[in-house]
């Protein structure tokens, strides 16, 4: 037994070491993480839960919910978009005359000459200069830079009167519809230098996010889940069998607008998101004729109960006659609309986020 200290402290060493990596680096990166107050407000997110929906909880952890349902959206990529959202007042405008339109609008030369940089496949249909305005020695001088930096209409034969023809939109339709997403899932940099072309030319743009991913495209939520999303759960109930769809932002998806599977929508009233959960809870057959999502018939009773506060009764699609959600019925839903990845965070961002670290107007 000469080695027998040595053999001790190597085993104390690696457990030390195991504990290290497994117990305090975990902690010291996530123990203190807290809810992140909401920009602009007096809110955080995530929101502590009020009393029905911390109930909710525990109705949907003792139904075993998260045995078919997920509760984390995914997200594959980040990358970012240019939108163009005001083009400005600018002394260098020249009149343009909407092709078949017949109107003219007031156009920025100098955003027109950042589109193009920025958007070479972007043509012309039709610049068509007002005789009046030919008189003008400012707007021929703008002209003659105009057409001098758009390299794509070298070929023209008149510069006054261009055709380029393109299949794709043309200047005049980005400029006349706004806000217009100028570039859309493209690195930073390029997102970055579009956005600072079209400030610099008195225009208004801003750059935005484009999350990615099977997840984010099935309409599941605005961003992917993070841990800071659960900091108010115990245990957490991410599930790991997607049976059904991921529930992570089921509060904020528009059932009203699309049949099953519901998809993320900011402009649901919380009202039309409840009854249709209520709905869905009595039968999912009623919304989604080939659903498996098991009924929880017995959170609802069928004769108005024998309570001092029965509650609101709920109608059902087709003849089925009123039932009345129990309490346990309505604290499930309570606890389903708290569910809701909308918030932009540091760490997972939504467009809403990126507004605010746009580069700044010059
Ligand atoms: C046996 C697996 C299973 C269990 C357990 C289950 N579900 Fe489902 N759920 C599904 C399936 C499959 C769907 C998709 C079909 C549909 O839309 O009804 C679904 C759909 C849903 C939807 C509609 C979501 C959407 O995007 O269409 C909600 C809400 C839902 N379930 C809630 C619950 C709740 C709450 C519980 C616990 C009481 C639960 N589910 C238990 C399988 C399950």
């Amino acid at each position: 037994m000469r080695y027998g200290p040595i053999i001790g402290a190597g085993a104390l060493f690696s457990l030390a070491c195991s504990w290290a990596a497994l117990v305090m680096a975990p902690q010291l990166q996530l123990g203190a993480l807290a809810p992140a107050p909401i920009p602009n407000t007096s809110d955080v997110h995530p929101a502590l839960r009020p009393g029905l929906a911390a109930q909710g909880a525990e109705v949907y952890r003792s139904l075993g919910c998260y045995q078919c349902h997920t509760r984390q959206v995914r997200q594959d990529a980040l990358l970012f978009g240019a939108r163009l959202n005001d083009v400005g007042s600018n002394a260098n405008t020249i009149n343009l005359e909407l092709p078949g339109s017949g109107k003219t609008n007031l156009v920025n030369l100098d955003l027109l000459i950042a589109l193009a940089k920025a958007r070479p496949d972007l043509g012309i249909a039709k610049v068509t200069v007002p005789p009046p305005l030919l008189a003008d020695t400012n707007v021929v001088a703008a002209l003659g830079q105009f057409t001098a930096n758009l390299t794509l209409l070298k070929h023209a034969d008149d510069k006054l009167d261009v055709v380029r023809p393109t299949s794709g939109p043309t200047v005049n339709d980005v400029v006349g519809n706004r806000p217009a997403e100028i570039f859309v899932k493209v690195a930073p940099e390029t997102a970055e230098s579009v956005v600072k072309l079209l400030t610099d030319s008195g225009a208004k743009a801003e750059l935005v996010i484009c999350n990615l991913g099977p997840d984010i495209e099935r309409g599941w939520g605005a961003r992917r889940s993070v841990a800071r999303d659960f900091v108010n759960d115990t245990p957490v109930l991410l599930g790991s069998l997607r049976v059904g769809p991921d529930l992570a932002s089921i509060g904020m998806r528009a059932p009203e607008k699309f049949a099953a599977p519901w998809k993320f929508a900011g402009t649901n009233t919380a009202a039309e998101v409840e009854h249709h959960l209520l709905v869905h809870l009595y039968n999912p057959r009623l919304l989604a004729p080939a659903s498996t999502c098991p009924s929880a018939a017995y959170l609802f009773d069928k004769q108005k109960p024998e309570v001092r506060f029965a509650g609101e009764p709920l109608a059902l699609p087709g003849k089925d006659a009123p039932v009345f959600p129990k309490h346990n019925a309505r604290a499930l839903v309570a606890y389903l609309l708290t569910q809701r990845t909308d918030v932009g965070l540091l760490e997972a961002p939504t467009p809403a986020v990126a507004k605010a670290a746009a580069p700044a107007k010059p």
